[in-house]
């Protein structure tokens, strides 16, 4: 698929989100999420859900959280127009509740496009929801915060705390600069991998011939 493809396809299924009726939390909601940034970004960041501040402006990560998740972008060279970030569900969950399993159910079919179509390298799971919905069978975010995991499909997961949780939380935030500084090396650990594996299949070329 080429990038105008690629765009048509997550221009459109951002249409569809934008009125999205398969769960309860169209009824709620003020405006829909579907996420945004680079549609060929290397990393694609999940949260848990729009707030009020993203509800208003259907803008992912627009309120305080957004401002630390933006800080920490920059910390390491990276900005929104370079990656992609999006939420576990589209729609606020009214009054902040957690997400339930029905509505994670429902919009999932979304993510897994959206990550399916950006294809990127690496998934940032921002918090314990999105950790739970993309890495099932792993313990706790407590425990695993900071791990990159390879899975099958290829892409490197990278869980970690919630911006909103490590707002206000000395030891959470110093836990959460920490683990995202290690995003660059584990980029550039895959880029290793890959050429590793380009060369191997260069070198097989050439006994082949
Ligand atoms: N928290 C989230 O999980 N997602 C947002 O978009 C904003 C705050
Ligand atoms: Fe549709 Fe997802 Fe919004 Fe539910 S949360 S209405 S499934 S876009």
């Amino acid at each position: 698929m080429n990038d105008v493809e690629r765009k048509v396809e997550l221009d459109s299924i951002r249409t569809q989100v934008l009125s999205c009726t398969l769960c309860g939390l169209s009824k709620t909601r003020d405006n829909a999420v579907p996420g945004e940034g680079n549609y060929s970004a290397e990393i694609i960041f999940i949260g848990e859900g729009p707030g009020a501040n993203e509800d208003e402006k259907g803008i992912p990560f627009c309120g305080a959280s957004g401002k630390f998740l933006d800080e920490m972008l920059a910390s390491i060279k990276l900005d929104r127009d370079k990656v992609f970030i999006t939420n576990t569900v589209k729609c606020r969950p009214p009054g902040n509740r957690d997400p339930e399993e029905d509505e994670k159910v429902a919009c999932r079919p979304y993510l897994e496009r959206q990550i399916e179509l950006i294809a990127p390298k690496v998934i940032v799971c921002l918090g314990r929801h999105a950790a739970a919905s993309l890495l099932p069978g792993q313990p706790g975010i407590s425990a695993i915060h900071g791990k990159a995991l390879k899975r099958p499909n290829g892409i490197v997961y990278l869980p970690l705390y919630h911006p909103a949780a490590a707002l206000h939380n000395g030891s959470l935030r110093a836990t959460l600069i920490n683990d995202f500084a290690k995003i660059p090396t584990i980029l550039k650990k895959i880029s290793e991998t890959v050429k590793t594996t380009k060369i191997i299949n260069e070198t097989k070329q050439e006994r082949l011939i």
